[in-house]
């Protein structure tokens, strides 16, 4: 049998190798490490697949579909989950997910492989947008049966030549893309413990930010970020770029207590300057694009896409069914959205469109009105019709 294995270089991967071809009778191993800009070298990570015993070990270059595919529809469906979380780790799980479908098609494995736990998000959406993608293909997730504790898992990987974390291990499990960066477990378990300034690597502590504001121009094009000040720029550039901006003002970190989908409540840290600055302005730039009907309406679908996209649906009907409908809100979200960025905040300073449906005539409280005030008599009337039929009645 031959298996394709999701592979990040951390230690419950890599023995997800031996254990998969000692413990299940798996003859070749194939491990396949995702570029989602997380920032590690990638070319040790392949070589230690191989010393892990992989019979091939694959990098896919996946942060330009990332950004493209993935984090930019979840900006124009401005997805938070419970209204805080911008979805930065569970946008990679489909994305690998598919990585993975087509790995195992073009080499003729008989299964994926995946190391998550069995308490967590990840694996619900590992297997379900795997069976998404190909309901043949099975699924192993050796790290949820085999029940070795951290260092019963060190001490198994030892004796098949995977060397124990250099480092003292950081006591943390942290995941990290371009999007940003998730950090839960020790300290952060007492949820009310404050997080040491040690968790974070993309912020600053407010301490150490500049005393002096900054601004910055947000172009957007059918809902898609493509400027900044003016300037064109590349999805991953304009992540990079403005993870770093808005991350030197200590701009995008969340600290929660989120429900996971399993039914646990978890305290997790999150950092992602760019991905909520950019919701923030998007969300703004909606404000003058869209119709009050379809901007209310709108919220209640970004509920339920951040639910579903968190619930490991990514592939799912209904989710293509909700892209359709935020596809068709973006037609007109283009322009430009001013942010200054201080002391921990990206405030939305000022917007503008071509597509504006703020009308100066009818805003104004100036001489130039031309909103007519007595048609809003005969309105008010008939708006307040039923309540004035249902207080005349109660009265009696
Ligand atoms: N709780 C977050 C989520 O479900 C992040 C989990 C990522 N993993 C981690 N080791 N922190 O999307
Ligand atoms: C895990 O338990 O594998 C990571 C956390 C999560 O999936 O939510």
């Amino acid at each position: 049998k031959k298996v394709v294995l999701a592979y990040s270089g951390g230690v419950d991967t890599s023995v997800c190798i031996p254990y998969l071809k000692e413990e299940w009778g798996v003859e070749e191993v194939i491990t396949l490490a995702a570029d989602l800009g997380q920032g590690d070298e990638l070319e040790p990570i392949r070589e230690k697949a191989l010393k892990s015993g992989a019979s091939q070990s694959l990098v896919a270059d996946a942060t330009q579909t990332f950004v493209k595919d993935y984090a930019f529809p979840a900006i124009q469906a401005n997805a938070l989950y419970e209204n805080r979380y911008p979805l930065s780790t569970a946008l990679a799980r489909p994305l690998i997910a598919k990585l993975l479908v087509d790995a195992a098609a073009e080499y003729g494995a008989d299964a994926v492989a995946h190391g998550c736990t069995g308490k967590g998000n990840d694996q619900v959406r590992f297997d379900v947008s795997i069976a998404a993608l190909n309901p043949d293909l099975k699924v192993l997730a050796p790290a949820r049966e085999w029940g070795m504790s951290r260092e019963e898992t060190i001490a198994y990987g030892e004796r098949f030549g995977i060397p124990s974390p250099v480092k003292k291990s950081s006591p943390y499990s942290i995941d990290r893309n371009l999007l940003g960066r998730s950090i839960e477990a020790g300290p952060l378990e007492d949820p009310m413990n404050e997080p040491l300034e040690e968790v974070y690597l993309m912020t600053r502590a407010i301490a150490d930010t500049p005393d002096e504001p900054e601004y910055l121009e947000i172009g957007f094009e059918r809902g898609i970020p493509v400027s900044l000040d003016g300037q064109p720029f590349s999805p991953i550039e304009l992540l990079t770029h403005l993870n770093d901006r808005a991350g030197n003002h200590g701009i995008g970190r969340i600290d929660m207590v989120e429900n996971r989908l399993v039914g646990i409540k978890s305290r997790e840290i999150y950092e992602a300057p760019a991905l909520l600055t950019l919701i923030h302005a998007h969300r703004d730039l909606e404000s003058l694009a869209l119709t009050s009907d379809v901007m209310h309406y709108k919220r209640g679908i970004e509920e339920t896409y951040s639910q579903i996209v968190y619930n490991g649906l990514w592939y799912s009907p209904l989710k293509a069914a909700l892209d359709a409908f935020v596809l068709k809100t973006q037609e007109r979200v283009t322009g430009t959205v001013r942010v200054k960025l201080f002391k921990g905040n990206a405030m939305i300073v000022g917007r503008q469109s071509a597509h504006s449906l703020y009308t100066p005539d009818l805003a104004t409280y100036g001489a130039d009105d031309k909103f007519d005030h007595k048609a809003a008599e005969g309105f008010i009337y008939v708006w307040g019709l039923p309540t004035r039929v249902w207080s005349q009645t109660g009265r009696g």
